[in-house]
């Protein structure tokens, strides 16, 4: 059977289903007598059109069919297997449980009911059966993390004696996650787009936090480098939730340490926010207070030689969150109010906190214009 002669049957049964009626197959009255000539891909294809997409139509379309807001099912009949196989986290080849048409459940559309669920599973399974081999799901085992120092090893995702260390405050909706990095023992480490996927008892939760997708770093030998800024606030989800982390690479590499982090906008750095950090932050940060220094160094910011603010600039760019600058903890750090201890915090004036703040989102936003697209 011909790829015409499928979507024929769908739009059947998709525009039948539209007015109510049972679906009516025009198309080949006969699938199942002609099953023996489809190659796999057509098979599940069939499997996909004639017992998944008369579900999405009676019972999702009105909210993501055509013309609407979330319409994964795309814009027509037709492209509705494409759709929902493209759709970003819809549809999980490597992890079919974890695939968002599975776990969505009851939101202001209706949960699948178990039997439906079980078509709509089998269907993923024999897609993910069917794709190249992606290797093993580079994902560690949910945990519990706890106040203070947490360290996540990476042997895992087969990265021995690596591991990922931050630091968690319990917010009263959330975590904190701070001074995140990336650690590496006898071998570099090269780490792309970490994931931090909650979990509520069995299952993770479907929105994961994406911060990191631009985050591709490397870790020499015996060294660590921060993960995209270090800073990540997880909201809406209890402080004793377990935590599994995902990543789109995780690998040895020899490429040593940070080849990929540092400033592509020195200038700028240099013209706004060398003057207010030498200001508020140098005192405690450059050196004269080792707590302060050992947690954020900023020893280069008076160096006003260009390879002295090329440094200062990637001290300051490593606890920088690109993706969301807000979030970075040389703001909330010093923000008069925020959820983190912190010895210095303007001394409570919002206006100069926030004239401190705007002059590094000048440099951060021509960082951001500067950098390569992921
Ligand atoms: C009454 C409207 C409505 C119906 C019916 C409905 N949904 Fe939804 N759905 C929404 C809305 C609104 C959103 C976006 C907001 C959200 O994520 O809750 C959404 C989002 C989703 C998402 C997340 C998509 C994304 O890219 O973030 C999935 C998956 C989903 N729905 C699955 C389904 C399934 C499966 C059905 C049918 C069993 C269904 N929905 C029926 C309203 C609906
Ligand atoms: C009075 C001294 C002092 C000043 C001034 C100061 N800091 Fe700190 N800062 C510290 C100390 C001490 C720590 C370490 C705290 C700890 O170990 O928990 C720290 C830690 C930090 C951290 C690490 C927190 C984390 O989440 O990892 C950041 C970021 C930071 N400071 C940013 C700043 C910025 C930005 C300024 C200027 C606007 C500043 N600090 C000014 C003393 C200071």
């Amino acid at each position: 059977m011909s790829r015409i002669a499928l979507s024929t049957l769908l739009a059947a049964s998709f525009g039948a289903a539209c007015v109510g009626d049972a679906p009516t197959f025009t198309g080949d009255p006969t699938p199942d007598a002609n099953t023996a000539e489809l190659t796999p891909e057509e098979e599940v294809e069939l499997q996909f059109n004639t017992e998944v997409a008369p579900l999405l139509t009676n019972f999702c379309s009105a909210c993501h069919g055509p013309e609407t807001t979330v319409p994964f099912m795309g814009p027509s009949a037709e492209e509705m297997y494409s759709s929902v196989k493209e759709w970003p986290n819809l549809v999980s080849l490597q992890a079919p449980s974890a695939s968002s048409l599975i776990t969505r459940g009851a939101h202001s559309g209706p949960a699948w009911q178990p039997d439906q669920l079980t078509v709509v599973r089998q269907w993923i399974e024999a897609e993910a059966e069917l794709a190249p081999d992606q290797g093993p799901v580079l994902e560690t085992t949910p945990f519990v993390p706890v106040e203070g120092a947490n360290i996540i090893d990476l042997a895992e995702v087969g990265l021995t004696g690596a591991t990922i260390t931050f630091e968690m405050d319990a917010l009263s909706t959330g975590m904190y996650i701070y001074r995140m990095s990336l650690n590496a023992a006898d071998q570099g480490v090269h780490i792309v787009h970490p994931t931090f996927i909650p979990w509520e008892g069995d299952s993770p939760l479907p929105d994961p936090v994406d911060r990191f997708s631009n985050v591709d770093i490397y870790a020499g030998v015996q060294e660590s480098t921060s993960v995209g800024g270090g800073t990540l606030i997880l909201v809406g989800v209890d402080s004793t939730s377990p935590i599994s982390v995902r990543f789109g690479v995780a690998e040895f590499s020899d490429q040593g340490n940070d080849v990929l982090e540092g400033c592509n906008a020195v200038a700028e750095f240099t013209a706004n926010a060398q003057g207010p950090l030498s200001q508020a932050c140098v005192s405690c940060h450059g050196g004269n207070n080792g707590g302060a220094t050992a947690a954020t160094d900023m020893t280069s910011i008076n160096d006003l030689s260009p390879e002295g603010q090329a440094a200062a600039c990637g001290q300051i760019l490593s606890r920088v969150n690109l993706l969301d600058p807000n979030n970075s903890s040389i703001f909330l750090a010093a923000e008069p109010g925020s959820a983190l201890g912190h010895p210095f915090k303007f001394n409570n004036n919002n206006a100069n906190f926030e004239a401190y703040r705007a002059a590094l989102i000048t440099w951060i936003t021509a960082e951001q214009a500067a950098a390569p697209q992921p």
